[in-house]
C-alpha cells in the first residue's frame, strides 16, 4: 500500500493521468507465440487450476471496466475525468488479455460468489467517495500483491508476463484512488467521514471470505494452503487498515 502524497491531490491525479498515458501498452506485445500461456500447461489438474485463476481475474477486470467507466461518467472534476479515461482503457485491455488467455485454455469455472456480492454492494452505493475508496484504495491496493504472487509463480509464461504489466497499471490505479479520495475527503464533514467508515466496514467480511474462496477445480490445494491463506488475510487486513488510516479515517479491522 502506498501513502497519500503531501502535494495537491488533484495535481497528483493529473500527473498520474500523464504517467498512465505514457505507459500504455498493447496486448499484442505479450509473448503469445513464444511462451506457454500458463505453467503446467500439459497436466490436467494444474491446467484447470490456472484456467480458473484466469477466469477469476477476468471477473475482477470485467467489474473494473464497469466501475471505472461509471466513475468517468459521474465525476465532475476535469482532472479525474481525464484520468478515468486512461483507466477505462487499462481495464478494457486487461479484459482483452484475460479473454485471449481463456480462449487458449480448457474452461474452468472461477467466478467468485463473494465477489459478485461485493459488486452488488458497490452498485448500491450512491457515494463517489465510497466507490473510489472501496474500488481503488482497497481492492486495487491489495491486487498489486496478488499479481506479484501470480507473476512469481508463473514466470516464463504469457500469464506471468501479463501479470508484471498489471502490477504497473494497478499501482497507478491505486495511487490515483488515494489522491482522489484525499481530495474529496478534504471537503467532507466529520459526520460524512464517520458514515463512510461505517459503510467501509460492511464490505470487509465479504472481502475476507473472497480472499480464501476457491472454485471446485482448486479445492484440492486448500489443505496445503491453510497457513498461506491465514498469512494473506492478515497481510491484507494490515494493508487495508494502513491505507485507510493514511487517509485520516478509522481503519476497518480491529487487530
Ligand atoms: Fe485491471
Ligand atoms: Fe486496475
Amino acid at each position: 500500500m502506498l501513502r497519500p502524497s503531501n502535494k495537491d491531490p488533484l495535481l497528483q491525479l493529473n500527473r498520474l493521468y500523464y504517467a498512465a498515458k505514457k505507459r500504455t501498452w498493447n496486448i499484442d506485445e505479450l509473448p503469445w507465440d513464444n511462451l506457454p500461456l500458463i505453467p503446467h500447461f500439459e497436466t490436467e489438474k494444474w491446467h484447470l487450476l490456472w484456467s480458473s485463476i484466469v477466469q477469476q481475474q477476468l471477473q475482477a477486470d470485467l467489474f473494473a471496466v464497469k466501475a471505472s467507466t461509471h466513475l468517468l461518467e459521474v465525476t465532475e472534476h476535469k482532472e479525474a475525468k481525464m484520468y478515468y479515461r486512461t483507466m477505462v482503457n487499462d481495464e478494457a485491455r486487461h479484459v482483452e488479455g484475460w479473454i485471449r488467455l481463456a480462449n487458449g485454455l480448457e474452461h474452468a469455472e472461477g467466478f467468485s460468489p463473494y465477489f459478485m456480492e461485493l459488486e452488488d454492494m458497490f452498485w448500491e452505493s450512491k457515494s463517489l467517495e465510497e466507490q473510489v475508496l472501496v474500488f481503488q484504495v482497497c481492492y486495487e491496493g491489495c491486487a498489486i500483491d496478488a499479481f506479484r504472487e501470480i507473476a512469481a509463480s508463473s514466470s516464463n509464461t504469457v500469464l506471468g508476463t501479463m501479470s508484471e504489466k498489471l502490477i504497473g497499471d494497478d499501482i497507478i490505479h491505486h495511487l490515483s484512488g488515494i489522491a482522489y479520495t484525499e481530495y474529496m475527503l478534504s471537503k467532507a464533514s466529520p459526520t460524512f467521514k464517520k458514515d463512510l467508515e461505517k459503510k467501509l466496514k460492511k464490505y470487509m467480511p465479504l472481502y475476507i471470505e473472497n480472499l480464501s474462496w476457491r472454485p471446485p477445480v482448486r479445492k484440492w490445494v486448500s489443505r496445503f494452503m491453510v497457513n498461506r491463506d491465514k498469512h494473506i488475510i492478515k497481510r491484507n487486513k494490515l494493508q487495508l487498515n494502513k491505507a485507510v488510516a493514511n487517509l485520516g479515517l478509522v481503519p476497518p479491522f480491529d487487530l
